[in-house]
């Protein structure tokens, strides 16, 4: 009997699930409720367990599905321990977390093992690379268990990144009964070489990968990273630079682009995100204020919030030129005179020994005396209330000010007051850096001499550490930083996608991105005048770096010449933009990539005029331009899907675009107001 491919199972696999690192955990948790719609209970997720972070994102549950159950019994009767469960986020979607640790024990004969089939070789002492090995050979064991047991359903494994890849190769050498896909969000060369000073995209057809691998002590990684694109049936990247430059550090060109969506949740009230600008802004005020107390000369009515975040990659992440640029931007600002402060914050985890006093101080001083100020705010009010009460002479009803604030109150204000003062600039960093005088981003900002001096418009803060609401100096989630900031601002130099410019925009917030990057290449193609909207892009690739610098300062600069009222218009604009970066339009690109999997593996299933062809029954329709969107998108975005950007290759040829463009979420679980603004043609 063939397996059922209409009813196939999905497993996904990556090493962030449960477990946030950086953009690979924003694809798969924000992808989560499209794909437990589409799939319900035949789609699970699979990454290694993180005990602490699972710990917190996991509930614990005993397996329905009896073939997962059989093959998950009969890994554990070999010493295998996993968490199976429900990652707590919406969606809900099933996760299998194995304990990797519990399988070390089979370490060396795997490794021996990934040797003699692939000829991947592992050195001892790289422990990711082991943890991938061991991994690897634990989704591929887990695959095998579940189609001996489940006969009857072709299964789907869907790998992202080479951390998860190991099992590729695996598959096709013992050549299990499913079909693979494999979605790399970067190259580990690509990530290399950019790091270092190599002018990339003019070389990338020239370099000796093997010789650029072996030099940056990598090889055996890139091995498994090649290994698992060549082995897998579908071979996808995240946008059309990773896709060109996958194909020629990896030799082998993607099947298609899987551009990355958001799950985009609409408010009810167009201008509650605003609001929550506002509120969210007075917390940064707050942690402003405390920061530079003593130096707190500046308006916070005219000051700017600029950031630029995710992992610290320095060169990568266009920190160097952000940094660069501000300086630039902090000398014109002064030489014009500007009446505006622009506060930058840099939040890239780095090494650290926790905060340092100075900056738990600031917040100490300023909550301090804003509890005093409340305490005589409220004596005031008794002593004001019992006078009018009381008063009965003409011309005393009302007391004079100093008849209630009295000379305890004053000595109190004054401690308070003097405690503010401090002799020393604000600090740029808010943690003790492991390596201070070392660090990349320290040292350029000591280059640029941009010390918060009160004199500099530009103002800065690192703050080496992800964001959460337990902080205790800025106790706002990343998200809600966002929405409190007016810029974001990522000048990457490499970024296979970029979630973070994407994430301002489905938050109202303007961004400047560089067309360098996934998302800023997506966007260019997308929409004129992107500017209007709130997307700026550097030109990073025609451009000398100079020049990208002066564009991406003059951006900033004109940016702080908006009065409110622009600025608001523009964060409204911005918003609107978000339908086209919502899952259940990028999504189309994933049913895509599995449907050319099916196709691959199963071919027979999908002969002409077979009645069991399981996506030829639905009536074709294409999503049409979000109405919500003004005219300036390029019109052709109306008749686009995002594919039309980057079609799997084989769609001519095996895909029937009626095989997606059929997709419908179950009917019971469909929201009308959701799919209101994406009309039918
Ligand atoms: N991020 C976060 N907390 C922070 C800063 C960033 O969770 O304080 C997240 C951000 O939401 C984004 C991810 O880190 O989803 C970075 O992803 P991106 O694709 O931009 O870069 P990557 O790290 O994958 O290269
Ligand atoms: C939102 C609020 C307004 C507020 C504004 C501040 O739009 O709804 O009430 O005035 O934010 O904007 P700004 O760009 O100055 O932070
Ligand atoms: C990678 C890339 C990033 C991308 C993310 C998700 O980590 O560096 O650009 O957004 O994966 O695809």
């Amino acid at each position: 009997m063939p397996r059922d491919v209409k009813n196939h199972f999905l497993f996904e696999v990556a090493t962030e699930v449960a477990n946030r690192v950086g953009g690979i955990y924003s694809v798969i948790k924000s992808k989560a409720p499209v794909t437990t719609k589409e799939y319900r209970n035949r789609y699970c997720l699979i990454g290694p367990l993180n005990r602490k972070s699972a710990a917190t994102e996991v509930e614990e549950l005993i397996p329905t599905n009896v073939h997962l159950k059989d093959a998950l019994d009969a890994m554990a009767s070999r010493g295998v321990r996993y968490l199976y469960g429900r990652w707590l986020i919406e969606g809900a979607p099933r996760v299998l977390l194995f304990d990797t640790p519990s399988a070390y024990g089979y370490l060396d004969e795997w490794k021996a093992d990934l040797w003699s089939i692939a000829g991947i070789p592992a050195p001892p002492t790289d422990t990711e690379t082991n943890e991938a090995i061991v991994f690897g050979y634990l989704v591929a064991w887990f695959l095998g268990e579940y189609v001996a047991k489940d006969v009857e359903h072709a299964v789907i494994a869907h790998f992202h990144e080479w951390l998860a890849g190991v099992a590729l190769p695996l598959c096709r050498k013992r050549r299990l009964d499913v079909t693979t896909i494999f979605t790399t969000h970067a190259t580990l060369l690509g990530r290399y070489l950019c790091a270092g000073s190599v002018d990339f995209y003019n070389n990338l057809q020239w370099f000796d990968v093997d010789a650029e691998a072996g030099k940056r002590g990598i090889y055996h990684r890139y091995c498994i990273e090649r290994a698992a694109a060549h082995s897998c049936d579908v071979f996808t990247t995240v946008s059309h630079i990773t896709a060109y430059e996958s194909e020629h550090l990896l030799k082998r060109k993607p099947d298609g682009v899987l551009p990355n969506g958001l799950n985009v949740v609409k408010f009810s009230a167009v201008h509650e995100f605003q609001n929550l600008h506002a509120i969210t802004k007075e917390k940064l005020n707050d942690f402003v204020r405390g920061h530079f107390y003593g130096h707190y000369d500046f308006d916070l009515d005219n000051t700017l919030y600029f950031f630029i975040s995710g992992r610290y990659e320095y060169r990568n992440k266009g920190v160097d030129m952000y940094i660069e640029a501000l300086a630039r931007l902090n000398y014109r600002l002064k030489t014009e005179n500007s009446n505006k402060t622009v506060v930058a914050f840099i939040i890239m985890p780095a090494a650290t020994n926790s905060y340092t006093v100075e900056t738990l101080k600031g917040q100490a001083v300023i909550r301090a005396l804003d509890s005093t100020v409340k305490d005589i705010q409220q004596l005031i009010g008794r002593r004001l209330f019992e006078h009018c009460a009381r008063s009965s002479e003409h011309g005393k009803e009302v007391p004079e000010l100093d008849e209630l604030l009295t000379g305890s109150d004053r000595v109190l204000l004054k401690r308070r007051v003097f405690a503010l003062k401090r002799n020393s600039l604000p600090p740029i960093v808010t943690h003790n850096m492991a390596d201070d005088a070392n660090d990349p981003i320290l040292n350029q900002i000591r280059r640029v001499q941009l010390f918060n001096h009160p004199s500099d418009r530009v103002k800065i803060i690192f703050h080496p550490e992800f964001l959460n609401s337990n902080n205790p100096i800025l106790p706002l989630d990343y998200d809600d930083f966002v929405r409190g900031c007016h810029l974001g601002i990522f000048p990457s130099y490499y970024e296979p996608w970029g979630y973070t410019p994407a994430e301002c925009t489905v938050m109202g917030v303007p961004s400047i991105t560089t067309n360098l990057s996934g998302f800023g290449c997506y966007m260019e193609d997308l929409i004129e005048n992107s500017s209007d909207y709130g997307i700026y892009i550097v030109d990073r690739r025609s451009k000398g770096v100079d020049d990208s610098i002066n564009q991406l300062s003059d951006y900033m600069f004109d940016f702080t010449l908006k009065s409110r009222r622009q600025r608001i218009n523009q964060r409204n604009r911005t918003e609107r933009l978000s339908d086209l970066l919502d899952w259940k339009r990028m999504g189309l690109e994933y049913i895509k990539a599995r449907q050319l999997a099916l196709r691959r593996a199963y071919p027979d299933s999908f002969s002409d005029g077979d009645d069991e062809n399981p996506f030829t029954s639905a009536t074709a329709h294409k999503l049409t331009r979000p109405l919500s969107v003004p005219g300036s998108p390029l019109d052709r975005a109306g008749f686009m899907t995002p594919g039309d950007l980057g079609s799997l290759q084989e769609l001519s040829q095996s895909l029937n675009t009626e095989d997606y463009v059929g997709f419908k979420l179950p009917e019971e679980e469909e929201e009308e107001s959701e799919y209101d603004s994406y009309p039918l043609t």
